[in-house]
């Protein structure tokens, strides 16, 4: 194809991204200038990235996009925009955004951090003595929010078998014991009390306006709650909010919700976690057969914890430690780093090999090793370690596929049940987001009064050794049930940073177990292949997580690369799309980019 037809293909993408501002007036004023419009078509690019000088959200519903865009033309941070648009899911996309799930955040901001002085740090764990949980890089300050969910203090670690001895799937992911105590609220709260410019009241005022007026439903949403109606139909509270599923164009007002955010405003996560929400939650519990007491409610903390470190192909990389996924994350990266993956190709049969064996080693550590570490100790030094990660390396042959059986030590059907945004401030902040209710709508329970639905997130944990979970995971003994554990996650959100340390790329994704293998493959894409942003997010991606012993391929790849992987001993298979990895980059001229995941966008980034 000709450069011609390419840059005429990028003229109708700047067009479509111009007609999408219209959403939101002052966000995309400012026409990238024609420097910028080289930045953007830099590399090889097929899909274009949104442009903007004064910061840009990046999430999966443009409604929630725009709240955390207007946080930031009124001042906010990245932090503020990010809890924005999180509060505004909760409302617009309640498949995924929450009060009733968890998640983890990273960010980085420029400059000192105000959190010191804002008595955020006298009680966090993690990091060194002298820092705490930040770490200073690139003339600013990176942390980590850890708002994972915990187990109830009354869980066990047999409490999904059956008197058979057989994990109760549906008591595992449908019934209240499923739910582990919510982390979102506090997580949230936590970020921007210690990070943000703006008060929570003025942070979360989209999200209420939205929950109170109510908004036009998507295409999306009202098929997403089709989708789910058999779940949702049990629960006779989310019966009378969301079914029948309201047509395309209807308002969905959601008043109870508007009641319980407008509490959190108020008060932040005392809120939530005390006082009426708290005793119409427990109330719920005790009548339902859930677990949940208002002292596992006061006792949740969400946790500012230090991210954890790599460098790859000499850039610095922070992700989230356990019980997140970045530790798996940066094990693939570091067994692929010497690999010449961008002379082997991209998309290429001998590439997608040494990828997916390098992601089978890796989750055999995941699934043998990995569980939260406030509770179980994990051996994180020795993973990462150069010597072991060679070793694991010299098990990858490069012409043969190496059976899981061989390596020893799981898939499963993926929903629209977590979702990642990112944002980027006009100062060059990044904060990278994400949250789940682990199954679409969680375990569809709506708590009556409340207006919020329940995680499930307690199918996370290893119900029993070695049997798979959801997500097709086969976990161990570190990842038990027990009480005030947190079950382990493959969220991992992630900042990349130039070589000389200033920030350069927020990413993550929704996908369950995949969701690791997404975010590499933005970074593969992004660094050694050179693809720009919107290319790198948008392009076909594979997964293989050991068992099942096979890779899985989106649409896209060649059936010629699919024959050279069967020769060589792998067993294929092609899946529904993979993953959702909203994406920003800090430009190094000034401004940012943005792009919005093709497979489940329900529109674009939003710009400031
Ligand atoms: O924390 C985890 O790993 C899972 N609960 C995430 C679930 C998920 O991403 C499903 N989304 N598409």
């Amino acid at each position: 194809m000709s450069n011609g037809r390419w840059r005429g293909m990028g003229a109708a993408l700047l067009l479509l991204a111009g007609g999408a501002a219209a959403a939101v007036p002052a966000a995309r004023a400012q026409a990238p200038a024609a420097a910028e419009s080289n930045v953007l078509l830099e590399g090889q690019q097929r899909f274009r990235p949104l442009w903007s000088a004064r910061g840009l959200v990046a999430a999966q519903e443009p409604l929630a996009s725009a709240a955390g865009a207007a946080i930031l033309r009124q001042g906010g941070n990245a932090v503020d925009g990010a809890v924005a648009t999180a509060f505004a899911l909760a409302v617009t996309l309640p498949q995924a955004g929450n009060l009733g799930g968890g998640g983890f955040l990273l960010l980085w901001l420029p400059g000192s951090s105000p959190a010191r002085q804002r008595g955020c740090l006298a009680e966090a764990p993690g990091g060194s003595p002298a820092s705490g949980p930040e770490l200073a890089i690139g003339g600013g300050t990176a942390v980590a929010v850890n708002f994972r969910e915990t187990a109830p203090a009354a869980a066990t670690a047999t409490m999904f078998l059956g008197p058979d001895g057989q994990v109760d799937r549906a008591r595992a992911t449908r019934s209240l014991l499923s739910t582990a105590v919510p982390g979102s609220v506090a997580g949230l709260a936590l970020a921007q009390r210690c990070y943000g410019r703006l008060p929570l009241q003025t942070v979360m005022a989209p999200a209420i306006r939205l929950a109170e007026q109510g908004f036009p439903v998507s295409r999306e949403l009202s098929d997403s709650l089709a989708a789910a109606t058999p779940r949702l139909q049990a629960d006779p509270t989310s019966r009378r909010q969301f079914l029948p599923p309201p047509p395309p164009g209807t308002t969905l007002r959601q008043p109870e919700l508007a009641v319980t955010l407008g509490r959190i405003a108020a008060e932040g996560e005392r809120g939530f976690y005390r006082g009426p929400v708290a005793d119409a939650l427990v109330t719920f519990m005790e009548r339902g057969g859930g677990l949940i007491t208002r002292a596992d409610l006061r006792a949740y903390r969400a946790r500012l914890v230090a991210p954890l470190q790599g460098r790859f192909r000499g850039h610095p990389l922070l992700t989230m430690p356990p019980p997140g996924g970045g530790l798996t994350l940066l094990q693939i990266l570091g067994i692929l780093e010497p690999f010449d993956l961008a002379a082997s190709g991209l998309n290429a049969a001998a590439s997608l090999h040494l990828m997916a064996e390098a992601m089978n080693l890796a989750y055999r550590d995941r699934n043998a090793l990995l569980g939260d570490p406030e509770q179980v100790a994990v051996p994180v030094a020795r993973l990462l370690s150069p010597a072991y990660l060679a070793a694991l390396r010299r098990r990858i042959d490069s012409r043969r596929h190496t059976p899981a059986l061989a390596l020893e030590a799981a898939s499963g059907r993926e929903g629209t049940n977590t979702t990642h945004l990112s944002v980027a401030d006009r100062r060059g902040g990044l904060v990278a987001l994400t949250t789940t209710l682990n199954f679409p709508y969680g375990n569809g329970i709506t708590v009556p009064g409340l207006g919020f639905l329940l995680n499930n997130e307690m199918d996370d944990f290893t119900a029993r050794a070695g049997i798979a979970n959801a997500f097709g995971l086969r976990q161990g003994e570190a990842n038990a049930i027990a009480p005030g554990r947190r079950p382990l996650s493959s969220m991992a959100p992630t900042l990349l940073f130039r070589p000389d340390g200033r920030p350069w790329i927020a990413t993550g994704s929704p996908g369950g177990s995949r969701i690791i293998t997404t975010v590499l493959q933005v970074l593969l894409n992004r660094v050694v292949h050179g693809l720009n942003l919107a290319s790198a997010v948008a392009s076909p991606r594979i997964h293989s997580q050991l068992w099942p012993d096979r890779i899985e391929l989106e649409q896209g790849f060649s059936p010629d690369s699919r024959r050279l992987l069967e020769a060589m001993g792998h067993s294929v298979r092609q899946v529904p799309a993979m993953g959702a990895a909203n994406s920003v980059e800090v430009l190094e001229a000034g401004g940012s980019l943005g792009a919005v995941d093709p497979r489940r966008a329900e529109g674009p980034a939003v710009a400031e």
